[in-house]
């Protein structure tokens, strides 16, 4: 017999009753968008390796490591997406959605892939819910931003986190920090492998390495905000007095640097208490240069990525559940299915949400089908309630039980 076929590592199932809580972030997401003017984009999971490259960066892990790229048909190099920003740049540019004056602000929720060595909080297919602002580089964007991303956490009554922030300044203040950065590293000994190329093509990104050796090397590292150009300094203590002023608690992280090449001055992160190794639900930053590398105007522009997997980990097990009032149909009896089945289609026009057993199955077994099902209620109707026309309306939850006339059902139901 041939064995069965699983699923990829990294990859899983995500399945009821946790589709619930899925959807009770996504649906608060989309609220939260529509109150600050967020429309949704429907993207392709595949795009042209080299947008990626581009955007992302040649050194960061993502691009060097972690792609799913393989050759089309034709041979040409496609990339399941890593993540969402440069797709989102390619749409908004190729499609012209960045005409005309004002802040464009785009949302997409999707799976990204990245080829990471699966554990808690980290998958080869993970989703994310991704929001993105573009057209203005005024600090009052990036602290809408910001609120707009702890709106949707309050929402989904995240608990115990912390939002941290720092500045990268804009490419000159980082030309400056990357010289002086790298006159610290010149001597430095046991750096990794990867850092020690790094050290000389791109030093920022030593910063964000993972190794333990490395992360102590650089304690003493300089700080990009001691390398902030007067305008990019002013930049950032105005959008820090703006969290302030809307009662946003924030953490200045001076070593904060982010996976990806592409961010200038504001850069921050949402990590959650208790989530071990992998803590961060939620990343973003500016990336005003982002257009311009991939072929476009000047458009400066921010966003954030939430990291729903990780986010429904720290999450309350009863988010979204709950607050349905399912019926379930137990009929005893070709009559009296024949008639529930008619009820069944009454009801659910009435919007109540009703489910029955078409098979010829006990009482017993039926109700314990309405508990799996998770029905509020269960109406009995055997042959001899046809007959009276009274059926029997049993409250699941405590097994009281009352005679209801058959005709008044729907309106006792919607009443309940
Ligand atoms: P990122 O920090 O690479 O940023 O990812 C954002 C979030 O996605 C992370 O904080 C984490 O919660 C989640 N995440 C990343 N990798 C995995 C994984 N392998 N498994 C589970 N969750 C993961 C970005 O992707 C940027 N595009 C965010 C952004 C939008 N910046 C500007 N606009």
């Amino acid at each position: 017999m041939a064995g069965k076929i699983k699923a990829i590592r990294g990859m899983r199932d995500i399945l009821p009753p946790e589709t619930g809580r899925w959807q009770a972030v996504e649906s608060a997401a989309r609220e939260a968008f529509a109150l600050y003017g967020y429309r949704e984009l429907r993207l392709p999971l595949i795009e042209r390796t080299e947008l990626f490259a581009r955007s992302i960066g040649q050194d960061t892990d993502i691009v060097a490591k972690e792609m799913y790229t393989f050759p089309d048909r034709h041979g040409e190099s496609l990339t399941l997406r890593p993540e969402a920003t440069a797709s989102v740049l390619r749409a908004v540019l190729e499609n012209g959605l960045d005409k005309g004056g004002g802040v464009k602000k785009f949302y997409t929720l999707g799976p990204m892939f990245r080829y990471e060595r699966p554990q808690k909080g980290r998958y080869r297919q993970f989703y994310q819910i991704n929001c993105e602002a573009l057209g203005s580089d005024a600090p009052e964007v990036d602290a809408e931003v910001i609120l707009l991303l702890m709106e949707i956490l309050k929402r989904v009554q995240l608990g115990a986190s912390r939002l941290l922030v720092n500045s990268l300044g804009c490419p000159e203040c980082q030309v400056k920090f990357k010289a002086g950065l790298g006159l610290f590293l010149i001597n430095k000994e046991g750096l990794c492998e990867d850092c020690q190329r790094r050290r000389n093509s791109n030093p920022l990104r030593v910063l964000d390495c993972k190794s333990i050796h490395c992360r102590e090397i650089l304690k003493d590292a300089p700080v990009l905000r001691d390398y902030l150009c007067p305008d990019c300094a002013g930049h950032f203590t105005r959008v820090l007095a703006l969290l302030s002023r809307f009662g946003v608690t924030y953490e200045e992280q001076p070593r904060l640097v982010r996976g990806l090449d592409y961010y200038t001055r504001t850069a921050f992160e949402v990590v959650a208490v208790g989530l071990g190794a992998q803590d961060a639900v939620a990343g973003g930053g500016r990336y005003n240069g982002l257009a311009k590398e991939l072929g476009g105007p000047d458009l400066p522009a921010i966003g954030f990525a939430i990291g729903e997997d990780r986010l429904l980990e720290v999450l309350p097990e009863n988010l979204g559940q709950g607050d349905g009032k399912k019926v379930f149909l137990a009929a005893l009896g070709p009559g009296a299915r024949d008639k529930a089945f008619s009820l069944l289609q009454t009801l659910r026009q009435e919007g109540i949400a009703a489910e029955m057993d078409f098979g010829e199955r006990s009482l017993k077994a039926q109700m314990s089908q309405a508990d799996r099902l998770g029905a509020a209620y269960t109406v009995i109707l055997g042959e001899r309630e046809l007959e009276t026309g009274q059926v029997v309306l049993r409250r699941m939850a405590t097994g009281d039980q009352q005679q209801v006339a058959l005709s008044l059902l729907p309106m006792v139901l919607a009443g309940l």
